[in-house]
């Protein structure tokens, strides 16, 4: 008999599938937002109780999951390659005579936009998507699968009948102008480094290994080239046609022409009207349309002889120097900046540009009021590329670097290997106090509700607060008293300081702006050395042990507790109440399976990163360790083990264990410790069996 909510479960699927398609390539719903929402979740939840329909292809693999896993290599079926690039009509004429020359027959060109973005080769086989990979090095690329289901102009299950069995098709992921303008408006309010380009932003995006960011940056997917033994039609321009109508998105703006006239009046069009596209172009292809005579015409080692690029001028201002001004980062780097009399430059009113470090003033040879090129060539900070030497004014002095900070006074230092200049009066210099607290702050350090810079440097101005500790001695009162400042808000901002007390002590760590001590390293520290005053005691050698720390992190971890106001700032901190060590749960021994035993972590995994591993082994009594000897008890070892790695093991006759034996180890001890848990570490331990699951399902999948 049939189970109604099942049939419901693939009935859910195929209509989501074809309003995701309406909405996302075609641009014209048929259903309200709130209703596609309402049939997701209602997939997602008779997904979760019917978990035997698991479909890697349902629509709701495009919300993301945020199970960890490296990227896994692939070998391309047909290599990536690149296309030689062309910067001028004659050589866009050269091309097409060597083509008419070597096929002494009629051709036609397919003209197409040259997106710039990362490049993708999806495969599809029955329909299905089941592979997506990067370009790589053009022989080998990371399978971003997981990543790329999240993209919704990317179809999962394609419509029609019409299409290969099995071919790829590759084309470009793409972050849209105005997605990146938003990502880096976020990033700036949250002090974050902002992306210099959306082709920066993509790429970035698309090796996240978190697939529900992925799926939140909102990425976009054009594709232009089909390959496989089956494709339906000889022109390359009718099977993207083809393609379009099995649910890709292909771009209208590609045409197909006869004449060298009609291919430079293709790229004069586009040369301004670019600009109006919602994503970046960098340049135009120009293809071969019949693949019969792509065939003819072959390749040369790095690029097909049927093809080539035309890339657009990057657009260019020349405007006067008024005077360089140096900025002061929170760790006391300095940046030095143009600032240049307003020039139009591809759509924006620039004043001023990045100039970097003291290198880059040297190697331009600026002068003061010189006049200057500025480019932006995709990038969201314009750039100083040149200097119009011929009208430089006699006599005008070099542009030099300043020797003193311009905020403070200090005496700048310069340290070994490093570019930039310090000003190292960390205590007293105001825009590193100020940094450093709204460091302190941020979204991905303490998360502080109703605090912004405008906050911090208003506080600081009344002389409220010095640092970071300051913080948890404001009382209600004094805020409201200020000008702008309500009880509502002081209310806020005081219930966002009570709350900042339950961030855990990775965050906490990270909050304190160590140098060199980011998100990752802090995660490392707090799992390995697991409270403040052991970090505070820990020495250079003990450091270096943890996985990943270098020595420069080390140093600099000890120089930073070194300094007895940083001693002090911890101590009061940890006064007011924040987590200054890892949370019993986190660290709490779950078995002594592994007791007395060495492991070693080897390759990539599916379902837990490396760091997870270790935490698993350590918490099960065992001790993760970097080499094999003859004291390793056994390898944990995932995909793609190095080969030196697996010979030593065999030599010395050490167990390797897969991924999937090791989980299932752990589970029947979680099993027989099931019943002592509380009802909330039972759902803890509950997705922990379902990640698993999925795992078992993923090696499955492989091995067959
Ligand atoms: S065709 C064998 N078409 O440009 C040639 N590439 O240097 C296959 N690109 O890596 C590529 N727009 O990332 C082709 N309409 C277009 C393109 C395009 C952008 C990128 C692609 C490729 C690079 C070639």
């Amino acid at each position: 008999m049939t189970n109604p909510e099942i049939e419901r479960i693939y009935q859910l699927r195929e209509e989501l599938h074809t309003h995701n398609y309406n909405y996302y390539v075609l641009n014209s719903p048929t259903i309200s937002d709130i209703e596609f929402d309402r049939m997701m979740r209602e997939l997602q939840d008779l997904e979760a109780k019917y978990p035997e329909t698991y479909d890697e292809n349902s629509p709701t693999m495009r919300v993301g999951s945020d199970i960890n896993k490296d990227f896994i290599q692939v070998e391309h079926k047909y290599p990536m390659l690149s296309l030689g690039n062309t910067y001028s009509e004659e050589e866009v004429t050269d091309f097409y005579e060597r083509v008419k020359k070597s096929l002494n027959e009629d051709f036609e060109i397919c003209c197409e936009m040259k997106f710039d973005g990362t490049s993708i080769s999806l495969t599809y086989e029955n329909g299905k998507l089941v592979r997506a990979v990067t370009r790589g090095d053009g022989v080998k690329g990371d399978d971003v699968t997981n990543n790329v289901k999240t993209i919704r102009t990317i179809p999962l299950v394609l419509k029609g009948d019409n299409y290969p069995k099995e071919f790829e098709i590759r084309g470009e992921i793409l972050m849209p102008w105005e997605v990146f303008e938003k990502l880096n408006k976020e990033r700036e309010a949250r002090e974050e480094p902002l992306f210099a380009n959306p082709r920066n932003a993509a790429s970035g995006t698309l090796k996240q290994q978190n697939s529900a960011v992925v799926a939140s940056r909102k990425l976009d997917a054009y594709l232009y080239y089909l390959l496989g033994d089956n494709l339906p039609c000889d022109g390359h321009y009718e099977n993207l046609q083809e393609a379009r109508k099995w649910g890709f998105k292909i771009s209208d703006t590609t045409r197909k022409v006869k004449t060298l006239q009609e291919v430079f009046e293709f790229i004069k069009y586009w040369d301004t009207e670019r600009k109006n596209l919602p994503v970046a172009t960098d340049g135009i292809v120009l293809k071969v349309n019949s693949l019969r005579q792509q065939k003819n015409l072959g390749y040369t080692a790095k690029s097909p002889r049927w093809a080539i690029a035309y890339k657009f001028q990057a657009e260019k201002a020349l405007t006067k120097l008024q005077k360089v001004t140096y900025q002061v980062g929170r760790t006391g780097a300095i940046t030095p900046v143009a600032n240049l009399d307003p020039v139009q430059l591809s759509g924006t009113i620039v004043k001023r540009a990045s100039l970097h470090n003291a290198d880059i003033i040297e190697s331009l040879d600026l002068h003061e009021g010189d006049m200057v090129y500025v480019e932006k060539g995709g990038e969201i900070i314009p750039k100083i590329t040149g200097v119009d030497i011929d009208s430089r004014t006699p006599g005008s002095k070099p542009v030099k670097f300043i020797t003193h900070c311009p905020e403070c006074g200090e005496p700048l230092t310069r340290f070994d290997d490093e570019a930039a200049h310090y000003c190292t009066n960390e205590d007293s210099c105001p825009p590193q106090i100020k940094g450093k607290i709204e460091h302190f702050i941020s979204r991905k350090a303490m998360n502080i509700e109703g605090l912004g810079p405008e906050t911090v440097d208003l506080f600081y101005q009344e002389g409220m607060i010095n640092n970071a500790a300051d913080l948890y001695n404001l009382r209600e009162q004094e805020i409201a008293r200020l000008e702008r400042f309500g009880e509502k808000s002081a209310q806020n901002i005081m219930s966002g300081l009570e709350a900042s007390k339950l961030v855990s002590f990775e965050r906490v760590l990270f909050a304190l702006g160590i140098r060199f001590v980011g998100e990752t390293v802090a995660k490392k520290l707090a799992r390995s050395i697991k409270n403040i005053d052991a970090l505070m005691s820990a020495t250079k050698e003990e450091l270096t042990a943890i996985d990943e720390i270098g020595e420069k992190i080390a140093e600099s971890i000890i120089h930073f507790f070194s300094s007895e106001k940083n001693r002090e700032l911890v101590a009061r901190l940890k006064d007011a109440g924040l987590k200054m060590e890892m949370e019993a749960e986190e660290t709490a021994a779950i078995s002594n399976i592994f007791e007395g035993q060495s492991i070693v972590i080897s390759g990539v995994f599916a379902v837990h990163s490396r760091d997870e591993y270790k935490d698993i082994i350590e918490k099960h009594g065992g001790k993760n360790v970097g080499s094999i000897s003859k004291k390793t008890s056994f390898i944990l070892a995932g995909e793609n083990m190095g080969p030196s790695k697996l010979e030593k093991a065999q030599k010395l006759g050490i167990k390797i264990m897969d991924e999937k034996e090791f989980l299932s180890l752990i589970k029947n001890t979680e099993k027989s410790t099931e019943k002592k848990k509380t009802p909330a570490e039972s759902v803890n331990s509950e997705t922990a069996n379902e990640k698993q699951n999925k795992a078992n399902n993923n090696i499955q999948l492989e091995l067959f």
